[in-house]
């Protein structure tokens, strides 16, 4: 970028108890927060175009490292002009750092101080990521957002594996910090670890802020532990995180688990859920969640979601869905997970609303009582 990119900057409009809404500048456009990114792991979010995807209302996808790095390399995506050009999306991109995903895909993994070493999913060739590597891979990609090299805390685990695995990823938010190149306009987001415990939660918050990030992320959270569980944990961390700084819980959620996050003071989000159900004939309504392969919708020549404008809804019956996904057409889970990307993003406008307009307890209690309804 040249020295006339606006500067990474976050500003709250409004706040509503703990709830914020804000806007991030980046050097590739603005993200109206709370924010929830669509997945795009491999340079795509599967199943859609990207200018489908920002029509949805999405201003950021989130990319992975540790995918992109193996297939089909960060430094040819680099010779193609960064991951932003190479996928379509001019909009700014937050990257995973790997070390997440090289825990729950690869084989043979041997993590040390220095990082990790693991065979690749794909073909088993040998492969090493560290901090200072995974610097340079979110680099290579052109990240709006780099995450720190982290290792995510394993559910459940004792204090003292929590807290040296906690303390291992602190060095390397260090060594993160250290080799990551800053640009005005870029960003770098410590991950808080810790596990389930306060004391190891508070000790991860306070090594990162010595540090100096841009954002901070909730990390080791939605990782098989009751939701319960991690709604303690979040109210035990976001007060520890600086106010004038974004908060991003990783992998989070369900539309439930998001509502009560953003309740909480989070910002951003990302999961897999809306475009993976999608693949997998389920929808999210307002009504709640739906299974297009059920034989009732057979004959159902209604929409969807009768109160949502995406073109799923807008131009086809769920007889017509249901057809598709007994066929196993293509269509269904392009149409599906179009339609819960923009369930998602309806989810989040209308949360960014509510807090702008000091009703957001009102509007949250209302949308769970839609969604604990029933459909239909
Ligand atoms: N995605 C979901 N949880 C995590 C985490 O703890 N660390 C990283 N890097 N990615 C995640
Ligand atoms: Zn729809």
């Amino acid at each position: 970028m040249t020295d006339t990119a606006p500067a990474f900057r976050f500003a709250l409009s409004a706040t509503d108890g703990a709830a914020r809404r804000g806007r991030l500048e980046t050097a590739h456009g603005p993200v109206d927060t709370p924010a929830f990114m669509p997945v795009g792991t491999a340079g795509t979010v599967k199943a859609m175009r990207p200018e489908d995807v920002a029509e949805t209302g999405a201003q950021i996808v989130l990319g992975n490292t540790y995918h992109l790095m193996l297939r089909p390399g960060a430094e040819r995506i680099a010779r193609l002009g960064g991951l932003r050009r190479f996928m379509h999306w001019s909009g700014p991109i937050l990257t995973d750092s790997g070390g997440f995903q090289v825990m729950s895909l690869a084989q043979l993994r041997t993590l040390d101080e220095d990082g990790v070493t693991f065979q690749s999913h794909i073909d088993g060739s040998r492969h090493h990521l560290s901090p200072e590597r995974s610097m340079e891979i979110q680099h290579l990609l052109g990240s709006t957002i780099t995450m720190a090299f982290d290792e995510c805390t394993p559910y459940p685990a004792d204090h003292a594996t929590a807290a040296a695995s906690m303390r291992l990823s602190m060095r390397w938010a260090a060594r993160s910090r250290a080799a990551f190149v800053d640009r005005p306009g870029y960003a770098l987001f410590g991950i808080v670890q810790g596990g389930v415990y306060d004391d190891l939660r508070r000790e991860s918050a306070a090594a990162l802020q010595a540090v100096g990030f841009d954002g901070y992320a909730i990390g080791g959270l939605a990782v098989g532990e009751p939701h319960d569980e991690m709604l303690r944990v979040l109210d035990g961390v976001t007060p520890l995180l600086p106010a004038d700084r974004p908060r991003y819980l990783m992998g989070v959620g369900r539309p439930q688990d998001i509502i009560a996050a953003v309740l909480r003071g989070v910002d951003l989000f990302d999961c897999v859920m809306p475009t993976r159900s999608g693949r997998t004939a389920q929808a999210f309504t307002r009504r709640g969640t739906v299974n297009l392969r059920n034989a009732r919708h057979a004959e159902d020549p209604h929409p969807l979601d009768e109160s949502c404008g995406c073109p799923c809804c807008r131009d086809y019956s769920r007889a017509y869905l249901h057809h598709l996904v007994r066929a196993g057409e293509m269509l269904g889970p392009m149409l599906l997970t179009w339609h819960n990307l923009q369930h998602y993003q309806d989810l989040m406008a209308g949360l960014r609303a509510a807090i702008a307009e000091g009703r957001v307890q009102d509007h949250a209690a209302a949308v769970l009582a839609g969604m604990a309804g029933g459909d239909i």
